[in-house]
């Protein structure tokens, strides 16, 4: 069964939301232009949440270090953070965001890691 994560009309362009499903850790869903995009909303640099980070384009900035991950990929994008987040899989239907069937959590490859130290 597919879990409801949200109405798409909660989460207007550039916009984040921080969603809570029993047994997943907390999660956050963007819209960047019309595209939703889920994933795991703790930082993984500490414990700040990135559902109340800033979403510029289609990365989201933490609040409290200024860190940004891509949030189509999960990938670190600028530091200090350094390890990837998750990401999960979603399905659009009937104005609502679902996580997919199979959705998995699905870390970037180490190799991709922190992009804004080369
Ligand atoms: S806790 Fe997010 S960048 Fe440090």
């Amino acid at each position: 069964m597919r879990r409801l994560l949200c109405d798409l009309s909660e989460v207007p362009d550039g916009q984040l939301k921080s969603i809570e499903l029993e047994g997943l850790p907390e999660l956050a869903v963007a819209n960047v232009e019309g595209t939703f995009h889920v994933f795991e909303a703790t930082c993984s640099h500490g414990a700040s949440s990135l559902g109340e980070g800033r979403l510029l384009g289609c990365e989201v900035e933490c609040v409290l270090h200024k860190g940004r991950f891509d949030v189509t990929t999960g990938k670190a994008t600028r530091r200090p953070s350094k390890k990837p987040i998750a990401v999960y899989a979603s399905v659009v239907e009937d104005g609502r965001l679902f996580l997919a069937d199979d959705a998995e959590v699905a870390p970037v490859p180490a190799d991709t890691v922190d992009a804004a130290s080369r």
